[in-house]
């Protein structure tokens, strides 16, 4: 996007500038401008005419304790009700709203009256289990229709709950079940993944007994995989037995604005994973604007997230606006290469997906499978019912960009480059279809209302062109209220003093293009790396490595990656004598088994290299930035002079 560079420029078709829900830069611009002279009626307008209220707020934004922000206060409303009910009550009963299709291709579609109906009877089994509002409830659970209904069900009760990701290990399901204090276990025997049945419930199990889970009185256990598995008598219960006999009728919980719909975990800059903590209004409303304005959601759409549920894209793209939206929804269990790396394009075929939204890293990985197999092409498949397509996750390179627009839109269908985080609950910086010129590898412009800019280390905006530290100017409804039980670690995060306590600081780097403003994300500023748009704490990783027996030290950095975005390395010393051939490679695999059982197979480094010590300063200082430059193979360019133990660069080489 600089000066020197050609780029070119996507404009929107006029058929979507004429009907998409934000028209033209014109009308891109008149929302902003409306957010910018009276913020609280924007958001309040769009609040009262957007969500179902049982009782209305009087006031929008309490800013009177910053920065732990409310919005829409006094009101009180129910999210499920209004992802469920309001539709069955507006004609939408027999719609549609998930069409699960399974890991093996058997396909199963549950209407809106159907869903409510599921998630009223699981509502009432938590109920009878005394699950009740505000308490917490861990979701370990697969894709399925079940996690949706168990995501809704706690939200129709009042219940926090807190997915934790399928590919995470005991500890991490430990340490969330923990922190977050939760009362109730959701989880299923097994998942289906490519082809294969992988057991769940026992790492469930293991978790519950590494100690810490005393909180839990109960486990329900969704069948899905069959076949043996371990039932504790008096803690656990299948989904289907708990479910049984109970109310399709479910009176919902009504809950005021600010009442947490969730936690979900996150990596920051220490060992530690981060409770995020979202509330109900203000999140759900911006759950449906990203669908209504970045989307262009409309009643006839079939639209596809490809994400988990276990992330937040999963939470916003799944479980919570597209229903808000009474739209129809595709929830995929498989893997994007089984039975081959054709199957999201025959499920687009088979579906017809007119929305599709993934990650560039699927997208990376699915060239190089066409590239290597001409069948799996997605230009062999008929993907023609596609009107628009999303990325999110990471940074889209523009030559990935391009072969999705080409092949995969059919040159036809805009892009929406979405730039947002668990910490934002929605869309912050991303194109509307039908109004922005896109530009390949830019996320462009602010959503409406959202105050986006780039400033330097004092917060202090810096001019176009210059890059910078990416900062949200202004509280806005959707974002984290507190991180869970850690309210400093919060303001310390998000509001830092170096910027008064008045910015919040989004841990990524950004530029501005100097003609169109459009901004460009440079990746983060922290110890937080993005695998395959996973995102990995270096800290989590180092100290998951230290609990080795054999290691001593670790130091974890990044490196580009072709495929995932960025590939974990780390350097260690270990306790014993430095290895070197075979003894090396084994040692290799152990750690990597190891890192891969601590927190799970999406933080095993790629590449792991071993010296007598790391390179320090004088001070004793690891030199992150130089561990960074030998992990992407380049000669140590950087001064070396304030290295106590210059030899040891010789050996982590690599
Ligand atoms: O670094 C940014 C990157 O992903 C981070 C947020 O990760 P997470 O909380 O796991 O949420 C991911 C899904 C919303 C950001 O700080 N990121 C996300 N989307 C983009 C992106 N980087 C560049 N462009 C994007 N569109």
């Amino acid at each position: 996007m600089s000066n020197e560079q050609q780029v070119r420029i996507y404009n929107p078709s006029e058929e979507m500038v004429k009907n998409a829900a934000v028209s033209g830069m014109d009308g891109y611009r008149a929302l902003c401008k409306e957010a910018e002279d009276d913020y609280e009626g924007f958001w309040g307008r769009r609040a009262k005419e957007l969500l179902d209220w049982k009782e209305p707020f009087t006031q929008v934004l309490d800013e009177s304790n910053a920065p732990f922000f409310k919005w829409f206060a006094d009101g009180k409303l129910n999210v499920s009700y209004n992802c469920l009910d309001r539709n069955v009550n507006n004609g939408l009963g027999d719609k549609v709203a998930l069409i699960f299709e399974a890991d093996n291709g058997d396909v199963t579609k549950v209407t809106y009256k159907d869903l409510l109906a599921r998630v009223s009877k699981f509502a009432n089994a938590l109920r009878g289990m005394g699950v009740k509002k505000g308490d917490r409830v861990v979701i370990y659970l697969p894709m399925s229709i079940e996690g949706v209904v168990a995501m809704q069900a706690c939200a129709r009760v009042g219940a926090t709950h807190s997915i934790v990701f399928g590919g995470f290990s005991a500890q991490a399901l430990r340490d969330r079940i923990e922190d977050a204090g939760a009362v109730a276990l959701i989880t299923s025997d097994g998942q289906h993944r490519g082809g294969k049945a992988l057991p769940l419930k026992p790492i469930a199990d293991e978790a519950l007994s590494l100690g810490g889970c005393d909180t839990i009185k109960n486990v329900v256990v969704v069948k899905r995989t069959g076949g043996d598995c371990n039932i504790v008598a008096g803690r656990d219960v299948w989904f289907h037995d708990a479910c049984e006999g109970q109310s399709e009728v479910c009176e919902p919980e009504w809950v005021e604005a600010e009442h947490p719909l969730f936690i979900l975990y996150t990596s920051g800059s220490t060992g530690k994973p981060k409770g995020v903590q979202h509330s109900s209004g203000g999140y759900l409303l911006q759950a449906v604007l990203s669908m209504k304005y970045s989307f262009d959601i409309k009643l006839d759409d079939i639209f596809w997230c490809t994400a988990d549920i276990g992330w937040v894209t999963g939470h916003t793209f799944i479980s919570y606006g597209p229903l808000a939206c009474g739209a129809t929804e595709i929830v995929f269990e498989g893997v994007p290469t089984y039975p081959d790396a054709g199957r999201f394009w025959k499920m687009i075929q088979d579906h017809k997906v007119t929305i599709f939204y993934t990650a560039p890293t699927a997208i990376r990985s699915l060239i190089k499978a066409a590239d290597n197999n001409p069948a799996v092409h997605p230009t062999k498949y008929d993907l023609s019912s596609l009107r628009l397509l999303g990325s999110v996750g990471e940074p889209i390179n523009p030559a990935a960009w391009q072969w999705y627009y080409d092949n995969v839109g059919g040159g036809r269908c805009p892009i929406v480059d979405t730039f947002w985080q668990t910490e934002t609950g929605a869309h912050v910086i991303t194109p509307m279809p039908g109004a922005t010129p896109m530009v390949p590898g830019s996320c462009t412009l602010p959503f409406p209302g959202i105050q986006a800019a780039v400033v330097d280390e004092t917060g202090t905006e810096v001019p176009w062109g210059q890059g910078g530290i990416l900062v949200i100017k202004r509280p806005w409804p959707s974002m984290i209220r507190t991180i869970w039980g850690d309210p400093e670690r919060f303001k310390k995060s998000y509001y830092p003093e170096d910027f008064k306590g008045k910015l919040y600081l989004a841990g990524d780097g950004a530029i501005r293009d100097v003609e169109t403003g459009y901004f460009t994300i440079t990746g983060r500023i922290d110890d937080v790396l993005n695998v395959s748009g996973h995102r990995m704490g270096t800290m989590e990783i180092e100290s998951a490595l230290v609990a080795h027996e054999k290691v001593a030290e670790a130091a974890v950095v990044g490196r580009p990656d072709d495929v995932t975005g960025e590939a974990i390395v780390a350097f260690v010393v270990l306790k014993g004598p430095r290895p070197t051939g075979d003894e090396a490679a084994a040692v290799i695999k152990e750690l990597q088994n190891w890192v891969g059982h601590e927190i799970g197979p999406i933080a095993k480094p790629k590449d792991i290299r071993f010296g007598e010590n790391l390179p320090k300063t004088r001070s004793g200082k690891i030199m992150r930035r130089l561990l960074r430059q030998l992990a992407k193979g380049e000669d140590v360019t950087q001064d070396t002079s304030t290295l106590e133990n210059p030899h040891i660069l010789e050996q982590l080489k690599g």
